[in-house]
C-alpha cells in the first residue's frame, strides 16, 4: 500500500476522504493532520478525532497543525459545513485523541523515519504543507506527490474566481505550486463529477451500519447547504478525489499543466491560474486532474466504509 498523511478541515467531505483512506487497501494512513479552514483548528481537530471515534480509526495519530493562514485572516466555511464543521449527525464523545506534537512536526518526524517517501493529501488550506516546506526544504525529497484538493481549472466556489481551500490560504498555495514538489491539483472541475446523488446516499444507508448512516446523515447536512448556496441538485464530494488518485490513478485522469496562484488580482485573488493549452511557455509544475470514473469511484468509497463498518 502507498503510504499516505491526510491533512484535513473536516468538513463533510474530509470525514469521507479520512474514513477512505483507512477503508481502502490500497493505501497505508499513517496519519491525519488538522488545519485552520472549514471552521477553528479546535472544531477541526475535534471532528476529526469524532470521524475516529465513529469509524473506529484508533491506530493512526491525529495532529493538530496551524489555526490560521500565513498572511489572512481565517475565514471559515460555516455556511457549508454549519457552526460545528461537521453539522448533521449526532457524534457520540470522542475517545480518540490528539498527540501532543505540532501537525507540521508529525509530517517532519515521518517522512524522515518511513522507509519510503510519503505521498501527502492535504484536502484543506495548505498552510501546514507550506509551513513544512518552508521549514524543512530538504524534506522535498521525502515527499513522493502531494495530491491535493483545491483550486480548479474553471470557475471558483468562493469567489468566483477561486475555490475555498486556495483562497484560504493563496500565500502557502502558492508556496506549494513553486516548491519543485511532485504535486498533482485535484480541483472544483473534477470534483463536481462526484455528485453524491440520492441513490449514492441510499448505498450508505443500505450498508446497514451505523457508520453508513452517519455517511448518509453528513451528505444529507452537505446537500442541503449546497442546494440552499449553489442550486447544486446533489452535493460534490471532493476531498475523497484526491484521496481516490492515490488508491488508484486510473480512477481520476490527469493532464500537465503550469499552475499559478495568482495573489493580487483585485477580483481573481485565489485563482489557480492553469495553462492547459500551455500557452504561457511556463514549464509544467502539476499534475491537473480532469476526469473521474465516477462509477468506480463510488464503489471504492462505498467498500471502505463497508469495511470499517466490518471492523
Ligand atoms: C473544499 O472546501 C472545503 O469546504 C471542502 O472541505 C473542500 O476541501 C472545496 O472547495
Ligand atoms: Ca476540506
Amino acid at each position: 500500500p502507498v503510504p499516505i498523511i491526510i491533512d484535513c478541515d473536516p468538513g463533510h467531505d474530509d470525514a469521507l476522504a479520512i474514513m477512505l483512506a483507512a477503508g481502502d487497501p490500497a493505501v497505508d494512513l499513517l496519519a491525519i493532520t488538522t488545519v485552520a479552514g472549514n471552521q477553528t483548528l479546535d472544531k477541526t481537530t475535534l471532528n476529526a478525532r469524532r470521524v475516529c471515534t465513529v469509524a473506529g480509526i484508533t491506530d493512526v495519530p491525529v495532529a493538530a497543525g496551524c489555526d490560521r493562514p500565513l498572511v489572512q485572516p481565517l475565514d471559515v466555511a460555516a455556511d457549508v459545513h454549519g457552526v460545528s464543521g461537521l453539522d448533521g449527525p449526532m457524534f457520540p464523545a470522542p475517545t480518540v485523541d490528539v498527540v501532543p506534537e505540532h501537525a507540521v512536526d508529525l509530517i517532519h518526524r515521518l517522512l524522515a523515519e518511513h522507509p519510503e517517501p510519503v505521498t501527502l493529501v492535504p484536502t484543506a488550506p495548505l498552510t501546514n504543507i507550506a509551513l513544512l516546506l518552508t521549514r524543512y526544504p530538504q524534506d522535498a525529497a521525502r515527499i513522493r506527490e502531494i495530491v491535493l484538493m483545491g483550486g480548479s481549472t474553471e470557475r471558483g466556489n468562493r469567489t468566483p474566481a477561486a475555490e475555498f481551500n486556495v483562497l484560504t490560504d493563496p500565500e502557502a498555495a502558492d508556496i506549494v505550486f513553486r516548491s519543485g514538489a511532485p504535486v498533482t491539483m485535484c480541483g472544483l472541475n473534477v470534483t463536481h463529477q462526484a455528485l453524491a446523488t440520492p441513490e449514492v446516499v441510499a448505498r450508505f444507508v443500505a450498508l446497514g451500519t451505523p457508520l453508513g448512516q452517519t455517511c448518509a446523515d453528513l451528505l444529507t447536512f452537505f446537500g442541503s447547504t449546497y442546494r440552499a448556496l449553489w442550486g447544486f441538485p446533489s452535493p460534490p464530494l471532493h476531498d475523497p478525489v484526491a484521496v481516490a488518485r492515490v488508491i488508484d490513478p486510473g480512477l481520476v485522469h490527469c493532464v500537465e499543466a503550469h499552475v499559478a496562484v495568482e495573489l493580487h488580482g483585485r477580483y481573481t485573488r485565489g485563482a489557480t491560474v492553469v495553462d492547459l493549452h500551455r500557452s504561457t511557455g511556463r514549464p509544467v509544475n502539476a499534475r491537473v486532474a480532469t476526469v473521474l470514473e465516477t462509477g468506480p469511484f463510488w464503489d471504492r468509497m462505498i467498500a471502505a466504509v463497508a469495511a470499517l463498518g466490518a471492523g
